[in-house]
């Protein structure tokens, strides 16, 4: 299991790769297809990323990792210059965890002619929440999920999987909405997030925070137990004790703090105030702690 994965730099190569490794498995198989597990990242990779490759190890033949810094998604070119590269240490973590094939493509690989002149559009469902304050964020995310998802393709006739975190929940959303809207012949597959011992999501921008500011970080995971504490006993969502909680960490600046739909993102129909909460549902919040903007989750119910 720490064989490490073969790195590969363009679609040719990805192509020619992944059609070796199925044929092998499908020959393996006594019948049936083999499958194939792709799971996009920008590299920095952590437990979070780990707990994907994991996923699409345990379920697929042949796993490939896209490896790729997509300068379409990034509002400042600032964020853009100080996203974390370490392909090295990448590659160590992917040995870790079982993945057959990387795929580090440069930006003129995915991008020969500069950049797109089309685009997905995330709609509706791209314009709130992380879209509201990263316009053109989701537009850029989809349309490079979209490129991942047709170099991934399985060149031999196999199922074929793509793995997502919920962390990103927003994403995840747009990501199942665009394969189910557009035909896309590919399953995706949500993962729960990985979380540090404190509570804290994992996520590469946490390496920018300070001691204090972590510490404070942590009343975000704080007020999403709370109410998921009040859901699971289907009691009404404290709403306000959860925004109070926020407000009293004066370094943490809320952006959000929304109960909303699984699936759409629509805010839900029942007053949560005052109903005993039933059904399903995701709190979402973001807030700025310093500048550094962090986002997390819960499923509720
Ligand atoms: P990146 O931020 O590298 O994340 C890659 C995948 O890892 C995403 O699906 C994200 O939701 C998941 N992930 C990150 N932190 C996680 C955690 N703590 N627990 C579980 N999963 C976690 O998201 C992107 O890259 C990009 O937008 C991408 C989809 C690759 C398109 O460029």
């Amino acid at each position: 299991m720490t064989r490490r994965p073969l790195l590969v730099r363009t679609y040719a190569e990805l192509n020619a790769a992944s059609a070796d490794l199925l044929r092998t498995a499908a020959a393996a198989h006594h019948a049936g297809h083999a499958s194939l597990g792709l799971v996009p990242t920008m590299g920095a990779l952590h437990r979070g990323h780990a707990a994907l490759v994991r996923a699409a190890q345990e379920a697929n033949d042949v796993v490939v990792v896209s490896i790729f810094v997509n300068p379409l998604q990034f509002g400042e070119a600032a964020d853009l210059q100080r996203y974390p590269r370490n392909l090295e240490a990448d590659l160590e973590l992917l040995a870790e965890c079982g993945a057959d094939i990387a795929f580090a493509p440069s930006v003129d690989e995915v991008y020969p002619g500069g950049e797109p002149m089309v685009r997905i559009s995330s709609g509706t469902l791209g314009a709130k929440f992380e879209g509201a304050s990263r316009p053109g964020h989701f537009d850029g995310a989809l349309t490079v999920v979209a490129k991942l998802l047709h170099y991934g393709l399985p060149p031999v006739p196999a199922d074929y999987r793509a793995y997502f975190g919920q962390k990103d929940a927003q994403q995840l959303a747009l990501v199942k909405r665009m394969a189910a809207d557009l035909d896309f012949p590919v399953e995706i597959v949500g993962v729960p997030t990985v979380r540090d011992e404190d509570g804290l999501a994992l996520s590469s921008r946490n390496r920018f925070l300070d001691a204090d500011q972590r510490a404070a970080a942590l009343v975000l995971y704080r007020s999403l137990s709370y109410l998921q504490q009040q859901a699971n006993r289907h009691e009404p969502l404290d709403i306000k004790g959860a925004l109070a909680m926020i407000a009293s960490v004066p370094q943490v600046d809320l952006d959000y703090l929304e109960v909303v739909d699984p699936d759409s993102l629509e805010p839900l129909a029942f007053n949560c105030q005052d109903t005993p909460f039933t059904g399903e549902a995701l709190a979402l919040i973001a807030a700025r702690v310093g500048d550094v903007r962090l986002i997390d989750n819960a499923r509720l119910g």
